[in-house]
C-alpha cells in the first residue's frame, strides 16, 4: 500500500429549481404542514422537471464540484456514481455522465447501496486512489430523482423525499493522516420488505413500481445502525465523541437525527442538517449537506468530521474525515 492520504479537493451540489412545499402537498394528499414538520422536520423539497433526468442533476453537481476543486475534466481518472433512480437499466448513469462531462475514457460505474451509497462509493474510490497506480483524482457523485419512484397518492412516503445531486472530487496526496481516514460499512438484507422499490422496468408496462416502507421499523433500525457505526469508527481510531467537530448525517428525518445525537450524547449544535429545505434525497443527501456545511464554514482546518448514513437493504455506514 502507498503511503499518503485521500483528500476532498472539491464539493458541489445541485437542487432542481422547482420547490414543493408541505402546503402544496396538503392539497394533493390527506396531510398537513404541521404533521409533516412535527413528525419529520421537513418543510419543502426540490422536484426535478419531467424532462430533467437523474444524469442531468448529476451533471450540474459534478460541474460545481470540479469548479470548487479548480480542476478540469481531463484531471479526472475515475468516476463512481451512487444512485437508485437512474432512468434506464443500462448504460450506467456513470457512463452517461462520463460522456456528458467530456471526461477521458476513464473507469466509470454505478453502485446501488440506497441512502448509504455515497459512503460506499467514497470507500471504493478512496481505496483505488490510495492503492492503485492509475488514479490521482476521482469524481464521486450521489444523484437521485426520487420523485420518479414516489407514489404521490401515498401520504406515508411522499412527504419525505426530494430530488438532488451532490459530488466530491477526491485527490491522492502524499501527506499523511488527512482527508478520508476510515470508513465502517454494513448491510443486512434479511428484511427487504421494510424499505424497497420494485423493478424500474416492469414487464407489465401498466404497473408503476413505487417505494414502499414500514416507517417505524426504518426509524428504529436507522438509529441503531448509525449509532453502532459511529461508535465503532471512533473506537478503532482512538477518538472520543468530543473530538468530533461536526457530524453530517443522512438527512432522513429530524427526529431520527435528534434521537441519534441523544443516544450518542452528542450536542445538536455540532450536527449539520438541511432536511427542512431538501427532504430525504437518498444518496445525494450527504454530499449536498456536506457542500452546504462547507459553504457555511461549519468546519475548519484540522477538524474531525463524521458522515453517517442508513438506507434500504438495510445498508449503513460512517466515514471519518480530517479536514486539511
Ligand atoms: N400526514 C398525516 N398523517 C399521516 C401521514 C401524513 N403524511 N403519514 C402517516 N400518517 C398517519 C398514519 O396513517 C397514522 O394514522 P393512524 O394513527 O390513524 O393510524 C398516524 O399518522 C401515525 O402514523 P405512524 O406511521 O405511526 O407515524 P410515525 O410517527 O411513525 O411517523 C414517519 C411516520 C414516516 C414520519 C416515521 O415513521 C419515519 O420517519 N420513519 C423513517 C422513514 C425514513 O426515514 N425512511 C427513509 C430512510 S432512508
Amino acid at each position: 500500500m502507498k503511503q499518503g492520504s485521500v483528500i476532498i479537493r472539491g464539493v458541489g451540489s445541485y437542487l432542481p429549481r422547482k420547490i414543493l412545499t408541505n402546503h402544496e402537498l396538503a392539497s394533493m394528499v390527506d396531510t398537513s404542514d404541521e404533521w409533516i414538520r412535527t413528525r419529520t422536520g421537513i418543510s419543502q423539497r426540490h422536484i426535478a422537471d419531467a424532462n430533467e433526468v437523474c444524469s442531468d442533476l448529476a451533471h450540474m453537481a459534478s460541474k460545481n464540484a470540479l469548479a470548487d476543486a479548480h480542476l478540469q475534466t481531463k484531471d479526472i481518472d475515475l468516476l463512481i456514481v451512487s444512485t437508485i433512480t437512474h432512468n434506464m437499466v443500462f448504460p450506467s448513469l456513470a457512463a452517461i455522465l462520463q460522456a456528458k462531462l467530456g471526461l477521458r475514457n476513464v473507469m466509470s460505474f454505478d453502485i446501488n447501496a440506497t441512502c448509504s451509497g455515497f459512503l460506499y462509493a467514497l470507500e471504493i474510490a478512496a481505496h483505488l486512489l490510495q492503492n492503485g497506480n492509475s488514479y490521482r483524482c476521482a469524481l464521486v457523485v450521489g444523484s437521485e430523482k426520487l420523485s420518479s419512484i414516489v407514489d404521490w397518492e401515498d401520504r406515508s412516503t411522499c412527504v419525505l423525499f426530494g430530488d438532488a445531486s451532490g459530488a466530491f472530487v477526491l485527490e491522492y496526496t502524499p501527506a499523511e493522516h488527512v482527508g478520508i481516514l476510515d470508513t465502517v460499512l454494513g448491510a443486512d438484507g434479511s428484511s427487504p420488505e421494510k424499505l424497497y422499490c420494485g423493478a424500474l422496468q416492469p414487464t407489465d408496462v401498466n404497473t408503476k413500481h413505487f417505494m414502499k416502507m414500514n416507517g417505524q421499523e426504518v426509524f428504529k433500525n436507522s438509529i441503531y445502525w448509525m449509532r453502532k457505526s459511529i461508535e465503532e469508527l471512533l473506537k478503532r481510531n482512538h477518538l472520543k465523541k468530543t473530538d468530533v467537530a461536526c457530524l453530517i448525517p443522512h438527512q432522513a428525518n429530524l427526529r431520527i437525527i435528534q434521537s441519534l445525537a441523544q443516544s450518542l450524547d452528542f450536542p445538536m449544535e455540532h450536527v449539520f442538517y438541511n432536511l427542512d429545505t431538501v427532504g430525504n434525497t437518498s444518496s445525494a443527501s450527504i454530499p449536498v449537506a456536506f457542500a452546504q456545511a462547507k459553504s457555511a464554514h461549519y468546519f475548519h482546518s484540522g477538524d474531525y468530521i463524521v458522515l453517517v448514513a442508513f438506507g434500504g437493504g438495510f445498508t449503513w455506514g460512517a466515514t471519518l474525515i480530517k479536514w486539511p
